[in-house]
């Protein structure tokens, strides 16, 4: 929790009134009992009545006080605790965003999600109640503590025995109840996991049919949560009856004994009252001392998770002196190996190839061949485990990121669109584009014929993810903002697979045609969307086991032949 205390600094200035309010609030608390003891056994003793009306003022003067206090205390400690969690929410987004794709593969974006919204607010809780109640029941218990000693110290030895007793219950229960109140935090991440994963992918649950094994999926784990929050109550419902024991306990103490000092006359009954409340008020301190740290063990685990993610580094480093400009468009691997961050296995093993400036190459290959994970290299979405991938002749570890990025357009397998306008999707690939340009990219992905049908044209609404496009749709649009990028590669993966044949062979024609110096890295499933390439790659279990043209490879790999057969048996049977 310390390393996170410098997102506290912003709202250092309320993080420091609402603890000193605090105190004043309890000052104006452990008054007023005792102003009302002089009531009972000096105004009321003496029937002075104006003593009763000044020390009345002065204690409903001292109550208003102290309610002044505590609500400005309450919103000051609010906007630190508000504050500070919206400060951490801030820094860990950030993070994020900088993060790899290895990075993300070991987090699971779920858990992230999770670690933003209830570690973030738990954090922003556990930081109110610090400066609340650990203020408010130190305080608390020593002021009423020092008033019963100074009322009556030898009656105050009861708390000798009452606190300790307090305290070893309280214990037990604390023990007790810890390891269950931090399997019930793993158990709500549980929960939030799967409606995370379900909700990011509800359409598929639907179209699969799966609401049925989802939901006991879901029912399991929701379950296990109830019976650990519930085991994790039952802990601590022995608290409270336990307190007021003790408390009843006390107070029965204190009347016999009290009681006797005041039929002797050595006590004030206005004093004993007091003497009560006190009691009363060092016992629920304890109560709320172990409250707060019961919030605060749940907090420790909210806070680790997001120091975890706050200290992991992207691990895609940029070189201290990065070259900013491409010179061209050629791409070489030498010796390249890779493994995934969470996998022994290796998905490329002993890639080499030159690609020329301006050269169509496409990539064929069963799924899980490694076609993704070949070109994946390219924009340093991973780094190669071995070996090096060269941009226009330079090491790509050796550029600026951004650089890199602009200049290798990289069309997800799995792309999304993100909610707004069409145009301000286009605008991801180049802040500055004119709608000309937007229009023109459009025409070129062979976008333009639908988005020109609406009435709104670029300014057609686009929902979250692109929900409402179809696949091929959404695909096209895709590869209409990778090209506003003007980039000198481009790579689509599988990026035409939902658009119908004619449609991509028109885009494939654009390609060839107009954007003949973009180096084109096309990967596809169907042979139709890259027979005409320069030179096609056939990828098997993470290696290319043949390059050639359409037609060198009908002649020598078996592989290709193969792929070849099945597609044409397709189309005719
Ligand atoms: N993020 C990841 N973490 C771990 N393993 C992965 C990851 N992505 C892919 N893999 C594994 O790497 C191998 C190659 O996957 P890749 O996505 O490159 O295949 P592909 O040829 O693109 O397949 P497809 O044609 O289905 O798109 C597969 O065995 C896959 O399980
Ligand atoms: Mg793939």
């Amino acid at each position: 929790m310390r390393k996170l205390l410098p997102f506290m600094k912003k709202y250092m200035r309320y993080a420091i009134l609402c603890p000193i309010l605090m105190v004043l609030e309890v000052i104006a608390d452990i008054a007023i009992p005792y102003l009302m003891s002089l009531i009972v056994d000096v105004g009321i003793a003496n029937r002075d009545i104006n003593y009763v009306i000044k020390i009345g003022s002065i204690m409903i003067f001292a109550a208003l006080l102290g309610m002044t206090f505590g609500i400005i205390s309450s919103y000051y400690g609010a906007t630190a605790g508000f504050g500070f969690s919206a400060e951490i929410r801030k820094t860990v987004f950030k993070k994020v965003q900088s993060y790899s794709f290895s990075n993300l593969d070991k987090f699971s974006v779920s858990s992230l999600i999770t670690r933003l919204t209830n570690d973030c607010n738990m954090l922003g809780q556990v930081a109110m109640m610090s400066l609340r109640m650990a203020v408010r029941a130190p305080f608390m218990m020593i002021f009423a503590l020092i008033m019963a000693l100074s009322i009556n110290a030898p009656l105050a030895s009861v708390f000798m025995i009452a606190i300790p007793v307090t305290v070893v219950l309280l214990g037990i229960i604390m023990v007790k109840a810890r390891p269950i109140f931090i399997k019930m935090q793993s158990r709500v991440d549980r929960v939030n996991a799967i409606i995370q994963e379900n909700l990011i992918g509800i359409r598929v649950v639907k179209s699969f049919n799966r609401q049925t094994h989802e939901e006991n999926r879901f029912k399991e784990r929701n379950d296990s949560l109830r019976d650990t929050a519930l085991k994790a109550i039952s802990t601590i419902m022995f608290l409270f009856p336990v307190l007021t024991i003790v408390t009843y306990a006390t107070i029965i103490a204190v009347l016999w004994f009290g009681g006797k000092q005041v039929v002797s006359g050595s006590m004030g009954s206005g004093e004993l009252v007091s003497f009560i409340t006190y009691i009363t008020q060092i016992l629920m301190s304890l109560m709320m001392l172990s409250f707060f740290f019961m919030q605060l063990l749940r907090g420790s685990a909210s806070a680790a998770r997001i120091v975890e993610v706050l200290e992991t580094d992207s691990e895609i480093l940029e070189d201290v002196n990065p070259v900013t400009e491409i010179k061209n468009g050629s791409v070489s691997f030498n010796n390249v190996s890779f493994a995934y961050p969470l996998s022994a296995e290796k998905a490329l093993k002993n890639i080499n190839l030159e690609i020329k400036p301006g050269e169509t190459i496409g990539i064929i290959g069963s799924t899980g061949s490694s076609k993704s994970t070949l070109v994946q290299l390219i924009p340093r979405l991973y780094d190669a485990s071995e070996g090096s991938v060269s941009v226009g002749g330079v090491n790509v570890k050796k550029y600026n990121i951004k650089t890199l990025r602009d200049k290798v357009a990289f069309v997800l397998q799995k792309n999304v669109l993100f909610s707004g306008t069409i145009r301000e999707n286009m605008k991801w690939g180049n802040e500055n584009a004119t709608d000309e340009q937007i229009i023109n990219a459009l025409k070129q992905s062979q976008a333009w014929e639908f988005v020109s049908k609406y009435n709104d044209t670029l300014d057609y609404k686009v929902e979250q993810g692109g929900d409402n496009f179809s696949g091929g749709q959404k695909q096209r649009l895709t590869i209409a903002r990778a090209l506003i990028k003007s980039p000198k590669i481009i790579i689509l993966d599988d990026s035409t697979s939902a658009v119908d044949i004619t449609t991509d062979a028109k885009i494939q024609r654009t390609f060839k045609e107009e954007l003949e110096d973009i180096t084109t890295i096309i990967i596809a499933q169907r042979i139709s969307s890259i027979q005409h390439s320069d030179r096609i790659l056939v990828m098997n279990e993470g290696e290319i086991v043949s390059i050639g043209s359409h037609e060198e490879l009908m002649i020598n790999s078996p592989i290709y032949n193969e792929i070849y057969e099945s597609q044409q048996k397709g189309v005719v049977g």
